[in-house]
């Protein structure tokens, strides 16, 4: 089998014919939403497509049909698809770290034909082999088999981990919550903040606590240092209220440690049995984990069946992606949408606002996701970027955010691009009378997106009975772009389907700016610092003298002030 060709060197987006194009195109861009969507009663229709069971009209973006099909014709000069071809195959577009890019074949339904080979590994057997491991064992924590050294049932599952080993497991717990089993919950653990590890442990009973230390490298600090705090603290429990001896420390750690990294001599190194440990792959990044054995503590709460649902999802929207044409391939138009609004009308963030409380994590997922991906200046050559690039993703569910930021959105001199995520069926059984406390819910998602398109004119506001300086106040100038994603309702597949959908359009935006969006370099100065700086925070006035003098007045600040 040939190995995969990696794409060539970038190709400078400004260059291409369709970036001048899309310029020139923007300087002439007259009308606004109001006209566009008078003069074209089809407008909706013509500017929505779906993709799996996610319904998504883009009809409220700053576009017309010209707008689009240039910025296609930028994805073909930079070659997208190329790339995305590149990636679904295993070739190493990773270039910084010389690794191929493999999330999508976490997700490759069993038995896939033909069965991917990359770099001489069989991934289809190993990913489902490791998946196996992972149900038997979540099986077995759900049914009450595996029980904690005493023969409790296991209650709580704490997942120690950071970024990507947090960030997708907990926003995934918090989605699908109501398909936790009964007398199981999880609890997440990330901060190096002590009082993270304080709070997340001190009203649980240790007899009845399963701890998951979800690490890739298993070298990162915060993890192990929480899994160190953790581990004493149940080991003390023991102790206190069991009565654990020294000799039964080692059976305690087996019956209550499991680890997921792939960097399974260091597991072993750190105490936890490696037969109590699961495994993945290079070829996974941190932020594109949470469907390989990092979502162990998913399958464990929720339930296999569950994960494989989700996993689904994610598949789904991976054969849309790889299949679906351009003029409908959702992540393609989203990713290229992102593009015309950063380098086209100089966004600088993008809001994502789901109307679904159960999505309350699912912004600071998407922050991981886009901003470590894309927060870069420098393309896959070594060359400087020529446009900006990695827009900031924030938000929050509405309506809270309506009572918050959203003024600053329909008022403010700033384009805000917002994504708006709503379910036509909420997730639980609708008690007599809240089947209209959902449809207010929705109103509220409607009339958003209406009222940021559309606004309100001044003449409008005086036949409202508005005069004088008021009137200028209560007006709403429109024109502010969004795009409407819906689902019948949040199940897991559609959560998988979600998630892959931002990860293809964070990876359509990466190659339109030529850069590596599977690296994270950026994180590295901060840790070797933080490192290099514990004799000082220990109190080493030498090396406090040898820093620069804010921040050795800051570290003295922190001696002066703190409480034995
Ligand atoms: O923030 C840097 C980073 O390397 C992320 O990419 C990763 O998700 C996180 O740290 C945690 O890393 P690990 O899973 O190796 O502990």
């Amino acid at each position: 089998m040939t190995a995969p060709t990696t794409p060539s060197a970038p190709i400078d987006p400004t260059s291409t014919d369709a970036w001048a194009s899309l310029e020139a195109h923007n300087l002439e861009l007259t009308g606004s939403l109001r006209e566009w969507f008078d003069a074209d009663p089809e407008r909706a229709q013509r500017f929505s497509a779906d993709a799996a069971d996610l319904h998504v009209d883009l009809s409220k973006n700053l576009v017309t049909a010209e707008t689009l099909e240039l910025l296609q014709q930028l994805a073909r000069e930079v070659g997208v698809e190329a790339h995305r071809d590149a990636m679904f195959a295993g070739a190493h577009i990773n270039t910084t770290e010389d690794r191929a890019v493999l999330h999508t074949a976490l997700r490759r339904p069993a038995g896939a034909s033909p069965a991917l080979e990359v770099d001489g590994q069989q991934i289809d057997e190993d990913v489902h082999e490791t998946l196996q491991r992972v149900y038997d064992f979540a099986d077995s924590v759900r049914s009450g088999e595996w029980t904690g050294v005493t023969g409790k049932r296991i209650e709580t599952v704490v997942n120690i981990g950071i970024g990507g080993s947090d960030l997708g497991p907990v926003m995934v717990y918090e989605a699908l919550k109501p398909q936790a089993q009964a007398g199981l919950s999880a609890r997440f653990l990330s901060n190096i903040d002590p009082t993270d590890a304080y709070e997340t442990t001190r009203d649980l009973d240790p007899e009845t606590t399963l701890v998951i230390v979800a690490s890739k490298t298993f070298t990162t600090q915060e993890t192990l240092t929480n899994a160190r705090l953790v581990r004493e603290w149940l080991l003390q429990g023991l102790r206190e209220n069991a009565g654990l001896t020294v000799e039964q420390e080692k059976e305690a750690i087996a019956k209550h440690f499991v680890a997921v990294s792939t960097a399974l001599d260091k597991v072993e190194a750190f105490g936890i049995d490696p037969k109590n440990a699961f495994g993945f792959w290079d070829w996974v990044g941190g932020r594109y984990s949470v469907d390989s054995a990092i979502g162990t503590v998913l399958a464990t709460v929720l339930g296999p069946d569950t994960f494989e649902e989700l996993l689904a999802g994610f598949h789904a929207m991976d054969e849309h992606f790889a299949t679906a044409p351009a003029e409908k391939n959702v992540p393609l138009l989203m990713g290229l949408l992102n593009i015309w609004n950063v380098n086209f009308l100089e966004a600088e963030t993008h809001a994502v606002l789901p109307y679904s409380q159960y999505l309350h994590r699912f912004p600071a997922y998407l922050q991981q996701l886009t901003m470590e991906s894309n927060g870069k200046a420098t393309r896959r050559d070594g060359s400087l970027v020529t446009t900006e690039t990695g827009e900031v993703f924030w938000g929050e569910p509405g309506t809270n955010g309506q009572h918050a930021f959203y003024q600053l959105i329909h008022q403010g001199t700033r384009i805000i691009p917002a994504d708006f995520i709503a379910f036509a069926t909420p997730n639980h059984a609708l008690a007599d009378g809240e089947q209209d406390v959902h449809e207010l819910f929705l109103a509220n998602f409607f009339a958003q997106t209406k009222a940021l398109a559309f606004g309100k004119s001044a003449e409008e506001v005086r036949a409202e009975g508005t005069e004088g300086a008021l009137v200028a106040a209560r007006e709403f100038s429109g024109d502010r772009p969004t795009t409407s994603i819906m689902a019948p309702k949040l199940t897991a597949s559609v959560l998988g389907q979600l998630i892959a959908l931002y990860e293809h359009i964070t990876f359509v935006q990466g190659v339109v700016w030529g850069i590596n969006s599977f690296d994270q370099w950026g994180v590295e100065l901060g840790k070797q610092l933080a490192k290099g700086l514990a004799p000082a925070v220990a109190g080493d006035e030498q090396a406090i003298s040898a820093e620069d003098s804010s921040t050795s007045a800051l570290i003295r600040y922190y001696h002066e002030h703190r409480q034995q």
